[in-house]
């Protein structure tokens, strides 16, 4: 792996070191059959921070985890007999299942934006189920473009699109399908098409036995109101940019901040606070505090998507 392209083929000595490399946190972009993803241990905070990051996203919106098959998809949600007959019938595949997240799972909170909700999916790709089960954790990966780009369909589309960013990227050819997953959410009984993509309607409908509601936002604009609904916001009221927190408030601190009740990163690293933001708002919404007070985080990088969901929090537009 010394090609300074640093686009490698699916070897299985490449997939070996593509799997360290995901282990030890950093990014890895690899094939599926729908497009390719911006890979990333789901597990880690800090390193589903850095997708965010390097795609340039303004704000966060949940991402897609991938698993080798269905046994440890098992293992990180609750399946009911909806969800368990469509991962049987469509599974590997273009499809991904949102469902809600099992309490004991080592996911971060990040992956899922604060939602008690995470998306699975188990791709058909050999070679993407090969690293996957090298891993042996689960991966979270958006399409491997810069935010508001097309999604990838080869190795050569994502050196374009991050140049040094991304040192790893695996080379499975041009995509089979090359559309996204369809996005079908079963968290609530009520199965919603979130978002259209590889299997059709018609196919989803006949492997369910029903008819499939479909949402009438787009997933992919977080902006639009479909998306504000689920997203989580803490229970109490939130007071931004300011230093000081008043009685029974809790102070949510960035940087070097005395009094702080939590930090988000006391080195001021956007990253840290980014894999932190969720994690500690539900902690601070525990009932303890009547409100939460968060000292000012940069506007730059990361930073802006961390702004754009405390922003969002604190308005209580949802
Ligand atoms: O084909 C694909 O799905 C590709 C390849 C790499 O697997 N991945 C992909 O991921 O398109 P991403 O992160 O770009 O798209 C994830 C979609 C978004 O529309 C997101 O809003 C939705 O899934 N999503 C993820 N988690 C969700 C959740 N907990 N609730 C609702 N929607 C969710
Ligand atoms: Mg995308």
């Amino acid at each position: 792996m010394t090609n300074a392209s640093h686009i490698h083929s699916l070897t299985s000595e490449n997939i070996a070191i593509a799997a360290n490399v995901l282990k030890a946190g950093d990014l890895v972009a690899f094939p599926t059959e729908t497009v390719y993803g911006l890979g990333a241990d789901a597990t880690n905070g800090l390193a589903v921070a850095k997708i965010f990051d390097v795609k340039g996203r303004p704000y966060f919106n949940p991402l897609i985890v991938h698993l080798p098959d269905i046994e440890s998809a098992l293992s990180v949600a609750f399946f009911g007999k909806q969800a368990e007959a469509l991962a049987q019938k469509l599974w590997p595949g273009a499809l991904t299942l949102v469902l809600a997240r099992r309490p004991d799972t080592k996911l971060s909170q990040l992956v899922s934006s604060g939602l008690s909700t995470v998306a699975l999916r188990v791709p058909a790709h050999e070679g993407t189920r090969s690293l996957l089960k090298e891993v042996g954790r689960p991966i979270a990966a958006p399409s491997a473009n810069r935010s508001g780009r097309m999604s990838p369909t080869t190795a050569q589309h994502v050196r374009a699109a991050f140049d040094d960013e991304v040192t790893v990227i695996l080379d499975g050819g041009p995509c089979q399908i090359g559309i996204e997953s369809s996005v079908i959410d079963l968290s609530d009984g009520k199965p919603t098409l979130l978002r259209p993509g590889g299997v059709p309607l018609e196919v989803l409908e006949n492997a369910l036995g029903q008819v499939i509601t479909t949402s009438m936002c787009s997933i992919d604009n977080p902006r639009s109101p479909g998306i504000l609904g689920p997203h989580y916001s803490p229970s109490i009221p939130l007071h931004l940019d300011t230093l000081l927190s008043g009685p029974g408030e809790a102070l949510l601190a960035f940087g070097q901040v005395t009094g702080a009740t939590l930090n988000l990163s006391a080195s001021g690293d956007l990253r840290e606070a980014a894999a932190n933001l969720f994690a500690h708002l539900h902690t601070l919404d525990d009932g303890q505090y009547s409100s939460i007070a968060v000292t000012p985080i940069p506007d730059d990088g990361l930073g802006r998507a961390i702004n754009d969901r405390l922003r969002r929090a604190a308005t209580s537009e949802e």
